[in-house]
């Protein structure tokens, strides 16, 4: 029998998840499959409860459950830190296990450009949940974080939280042109730029310097105006697709013990990006 993995979330019609996963599975020769399903906050326990008691492998989580799953899994330390899970693992039938596997692959994708985050000042954009994952993850790495968001509250807060495992500190929208000046790495993590909204940017090319490195988690479109900003500024862009993939490729390796084809996930996703 087939073994069933999936993403739950809301909207989900749209995930490249579905794409990515089987073409992992088909490579591996593994027989086994993933679906999206949509699945509402209120809905989320029965489902969860649902797809474990059907023997599910394991699901990806995304907007806007996130936070939500929390509470009916246990979770490992990190996630439990960042305060949202994106991957369930139903291996153990009597328990529900949520990690976060964002933050990982936010660091594998900055890795593959080269770019070591020990010791970097990093100007991160954004507060929500994308940034807790990323920030958590580049803190403990040993970066030193500036969180801007437009709801300053929102950085003031993530920044005490992240303090408990690194240096960050929090801002509102102010001075970003000075604090671009004196960072290694800005990386957008708000919806900025996102796919209809493609002219929109918070930042443009006159406020970065040469090898400063912009990392833009939006992976639709993969060129952002962000991007094309720092392109034009002599910076070194850094696209969305693979913490995509390396997200995908942790959690299929806590489902299945196995490492996928990262390639092969790559090249799926940007079949479907065209
Ligand atoms: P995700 O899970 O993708 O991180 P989220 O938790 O909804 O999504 O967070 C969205 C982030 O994008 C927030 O930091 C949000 O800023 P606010 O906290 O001020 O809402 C940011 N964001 C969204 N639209 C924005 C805009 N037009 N300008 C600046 N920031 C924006």
């Amino acid at each position: 029998m087939k073994t069933v993995f999936g993403v739950f979330g809301d909207p989900v019609e749209h995930s490249l998840s579905p794409d990515m996963h089987n073409a992992a599975f088909s490579e591996l020769g593994m027989d086994s499959i993933y679906h999206a399903f949509r699945v509402d906050k209120k809905s989320l326990e029965y489902a969860l409860n649902g797809a474990n008691a059907m023997g599910f492998g394991g699901v990806n989580i995304t907007v806007p459950l996130k936070q939500e799953a929390l509470k009916f899994v246990n979770t490992d330390p990190l996630a439990s830190k960042i305060g949202a899970v994106n991957t369930i693992d139903f291996r153990n039938e009597n328990d529900m296990i949520g990690y976060n596997t964002d933050g990982v692959g936010a660091r594998r994708a900055i890795a593959d450009a080269g770019v070591d985050v020990k010791n970097k000042n990093i100007l991160i954009l954004g507060a929500g949940g994308a940034s807790r994952a990323i920030c958590f993850q580049f803190a403990n790495d040993g970066a030193d974080l500036i969180i801007a968001n437009r709801t300053e509250s929102k950085a003031l807060e993530l920044a005490e939280d992240v303090k408990s495992v690194g240096n960050a500190r929090g801002i509102g929208f102010s001075n970003l042109e000075e604090l671009i000046a004196e960072s290694d790495i800005l990386i957008n993590t708000t919806t900025v730029g996102m796919h209809p909204n493609t002219k929109d940017t918070i930042i443009t090319s006159e406020h970065m310097h040469s090898g400063l490195v912009v990392f833009d988690i939006v992976y639709n479109p993969l060129e952002t105006r962000l991007l094309k900003e720092a392109k034009s500024a002599g910076a070194i862009p850094v696209n969305g697709l693979m913490m995509f993939v390396y997200q995908g490729a942790e959690a299929f390796k806590i489902w299945t013990g196995e490492n996928p084809p990262i390639e092969v996930m790559k090249n799926t996703v940007l079949e479907e990006l065209k």
